[in-house]
């Protein structure tokens, strides 16, 4: 525990260094340093990403102030979206983002949405679009929709008509051999003695909420090409970029589809890690084990780690459901179902454990909501970004609703309108959706006159609030259900709350009552 802390301290110090070196010292050495193209001749490198999305933005931004002698422009078919970046208020939040772009926008990094004549500039064009899940058609809800990805590789194929040599590195995550459909695309296009393409895979793995620090810092940048001469020169032209920055030993090189695969791998082995953990509270709610106990005790053996054991009311964000649906979907269609029902088990115990917790308020609340004030605290799917993707509590917010609570949210980085977006229920009347939603400025406010509290984002701020004061304003019983483990649960238990928190003994309260409602 101690260890941990002094490493998140040490990453802190590290990013304020790290920020302070670029922006103050401007490193002489590296902004000297020039980047082999394509043919091999030292050359101005210019960039251009197709997509300035949580991923494209940040990760530019820092190639941009890691490497001044690059030219880095971001594009995006949404012009709100490039205004944003062009603004103070940046359309991302993460810490240290401001800083990275206000160094660098106007200098080497500028954001347009005159994607065209950037793409058709670039040496290097990494396709950064966003890759959802199919909502109707063949692979409904588990395969991956890629008109984003395949109007982008148009653009790329159209620019082919500007004679310049690319590099296309696909950023996006993408079903495994997509980086070939991109060849072929390309290759139809250039027929006829125009442009030449060598298209690479270098998924990004950081996560959200700490993008910079882990741009910076990078565990490893993984970079798939072919095995040909030419694949190998891109590889190489592309590790020179991240060589400004990240130690030779963390770039690591691979095929094109292991590099695909790798990225949907990665997020399919966290969420199992989390899916598993809280299968595991399910059972130490009904037994009395305490999951804390239980993680911190597995997480010591080093075989296992005590990363991503954390319990709670489940996975969000724009990756995990998606990546391990698609994991799922490339078993299906490369005839492994029982490798693809074991994925989408994954998926289902989030599930689960969504409509469990939905389950224990409504029960606990003497098996009815209706009529009744919910607060929620937190709306984002995670701690330190506004993000509300898959986000866990949009499911309870509308389990509750569906029940006809009226829930009261507070989160310190979601806008209002956020909140009613992802609350909206088309079944619904529009007046009575609004009626049923009210978004607080503060907790407290959240929290008065309500009948229970639900944390649902691990924000730090819920770890220091006033819960004598909150109870104060709250009906009897007043009810506090932790989906993230962040309350002190003697503490607020001794206040005289009815306390629930995800995979610890149950209250003596809730021990008598279903867990289904
Ligand atoms: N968000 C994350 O933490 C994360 C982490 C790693 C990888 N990824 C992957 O990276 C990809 C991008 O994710 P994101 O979160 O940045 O998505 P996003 O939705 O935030 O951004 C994508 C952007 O691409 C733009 N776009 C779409 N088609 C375009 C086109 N043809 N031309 C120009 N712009 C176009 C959209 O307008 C949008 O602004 C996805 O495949 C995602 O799975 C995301």
């Amino acid at each position: 525990m101690v260890y941990l802390k002094s490493c998140t301290h040490l990453y802190t110090i590290l990013l304020a260094y790290s920020l302070f070196k670029i922006l103050v010292l401007q490193d002489c050495e590296q902004s000297s340093r020039q980047v082999k193209c394509t043919h091999g001749q030292a050359a101005m490198v210019k960039i251009c990403c197709i997509g300035s999305g949580y991923v494209g933005g940040p990760s530019m931004a820092v190639i941009a102030l890691k490497c001044p002698a690059i030219e880095v422009a971001v594009v995006d078919v949404s012009r709100p979206r490039i205004d944003a970046w062009n603004s103070d208020r940046l359309p991302v939040l993460e810490p240290g983002l401001d800083a990275v772009v206000r160094a660098c926008r106007g200098r080497n990094l500028s954001f347009s949405a005159d994607v065209d004549r950037h793409v058709a500039d670039a040496d290097i064009v990494f396709v950064s679009v966003n890759t959802p899940t199919k909502a109707r058609g063949l692979g409904a809800g588990r395969a991956a929709d890629l008109a984003y990805w395949e109007s982008a590789a148009r653009v790329v194929a159209a620019a082919s008509r500007s004679g310049k040599n690319k590099i296309v590195v696909e950023k996006s995550a993408v079903p495994v051999r997509t980086a070939e459909a991109m060849e072929r695309m390309l290759l139809a296009h250039s027929g006829g003695g125009g442009a030449t393409f060598q298209v690479l895979s270098n998924p990004e793995f950081f996560s959200e909420g700490t993008a910079v620090r882990d741009l910076l810092c990078p565990d490893r940048v993984l970079i798939g090409g072919r095995d040909t001469d030419a694949g190998r020169s891109a590889v190489r032209a592309l590790r020179d970029v991240y060589a400004h920055w990240v130690p030779e030993d963390r770039i690591v090189t691979t095929s094109l589809c292991s590099a695909e695969l790798s990225k949907l791998a990665a997020n399919a082995l966290l969420a199992q890690r989390v899916s598993s953990v809280n299968a595991i509270s399910a059972l130490c709610e009904a037994t009395g084990a305490d999951v804390s106990d239980v993680a911190r005790a597995v997480g010591w053996d080093d075989r296992v780690g005590d990363g991503f054991l954390n319990a709670g009311v489940g996975f969000g964000g724009s990756s995990f459901q998606k990546d391990v649906l698609r994991l799922a979907y490339a078993c299906e269609c490369n005839g492994l179902p029982e490798a693809a029902d074991y994925w989408r088990q994954v998926v289902a115990v989030n599930e689960y454990q969504k409509s469990r917790f939905v389950r224990r308020v409504v029960s606990s609340m003497f098996s009815t909501v209706a009529g009744k004030k919910v607060a929620v605290l937190g709306f984002a799917f995670k701690k330190g970004v506004g993000d509300t993707r898959e986000s866990p509590a949009v499911d309870v917010c509308r389990g509750l609703l569906g029940d006809r609570a009226h829930v009261s949210v507070y989160d310190p980085a979601v806008s209002e309108k956020q909140i009613r977006r992802d609350t909206a229920s088309p079944a619904a009347a529009k007046a009575q959706a609004h009626q049923q939603v009210l978004v607080a400025r503060d907790a407290y406010e959240a929290a008065e006159g309500a009948h229970g509290l639900c944390v649902l984002t691990d924000w730090d701020e819920f770890r220091t609030l006033d819960y004598r004061r909150i109870f104060d304003g709250m009906q009897r019983p007043a009810f506090v259900f932790d989906g993230r483990g962040v309350v002190d649960v003697g503490k607020v238990r001794e206040i005289g709350f009815v306390v629930y928190s995800v995979g610890k003994p149950l209250d003596p309260w809730l021990k008598g009552l279903p867990a289904v409602a």
